[in-house]
């Protein structure tokens, strides 16, 4: 059964939009709280918490991530750019993995694959260590031949494959090229003795495609579930998406 990693960060989004300030609870009024909704989907059979710690914190705080850390009851994957600063917070956290992502400070959301190719030593180093702490490490990759194969040499046991240019062309004529594409991918990391997890543009829709690719561990998936959740709480928004993921 593929696993649903829930990714909380626009939780925080909408906190921020209004309490950027506050660092403390304002009598409990700062709200919505990213670590309530975190054990809410929980119980609603979310199988791991994902949240990204961007260097500019413009939604998850250093708090928040603490908090997660000795509240939640499944896994906790920290997305991060892989940066000296990054790798010293994950080891004194030790979450359950690390997803290493590119991090640009003008970007509105993970844009991009990070490219294991060109930032080898930066990105082996962070492995290595990782490794050696028992973090699993991720790498958050184009489905790409050569991203797929250096992941592997890097010692990184999982990839999760960026789904963001197939769901771009779900609507276009490009959709199934994106398809096979990550199909392809899947397959190569499989070979290679990756797990395969996939994650971003997910939603509701999508899904009935995006699960049919072969060898996938889990799926990480925040926009669409976030603001399903809006309108139908987070409960019904995070057993829809598992229905979904088993249909
Ligand atoms: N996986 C990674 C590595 C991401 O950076 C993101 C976006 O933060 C997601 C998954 C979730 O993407 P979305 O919010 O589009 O579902």
């Amino acid at each position: 059964m593929i696993l649903l990693g829930l990714n909380i960060d626009h939780c925080a989004t909408v906190r921020q939009a209004r309490y950027r300030d506050a660092s403390a609870t304002c009598g409990g009024s700062v709200e919505p709280d990213p670590v309530t909704l975190a054990l809410l989907a929980e119980q609603a059979g979310a199988d791991g918490i994902t949240v990204h710690l961007r260097e500019d914190r413009r939604h998850i705080q250093e708090r928040d991530v603490w908090r997660l850390r000795e509240c939640i009851a499944t896994r906790l994957n920290l997305e991060m750019a892989c940066t000296p600063a990054m790798i010293a917070f994950a080891l004194k956290l030790k979450p359950d993995s690390v997803c290493l992502v590119p991090e640009n400070r003008q970007e509105v959301t993970t844009e991009g694959g990070l490219d294991v190719v060109g930032l080898r030593d930066r990105v082996q180093p962070c492995v290595d260590a990782m490794n050696a702490a028992g973090i699993v490490t991720s790498l958050f990759i184009d489905p790409d031949e050569p991203q797929i194969e250096l992941s592997a040499k890097l010692g990184a046991p999982w990839v999760e494959l960026h789904t963001g240019a197939y769901a771009e062309a779900y609507h276009t004529p490009r959709r199934a090229a994106e398809f096979k594409r990550l199909c392809v991918g899947a397959s190569l990391g499989k070979e290679a003795g990756l797990t395969i997890n996939a994650g971003h543009g997910i939603n509701y829709v999508n899904i009935a495609e995006v699960r049919t690719i072969p060898h996938l561990h889990e799926l990480n998936i925040g926009h669409s579930i976030i603001s399903r959740a809006l309108f139908s709480g987070i409960n019904e928004a995070v057993r829809e998406m598992k229905a979904k993921l088993r249909a």
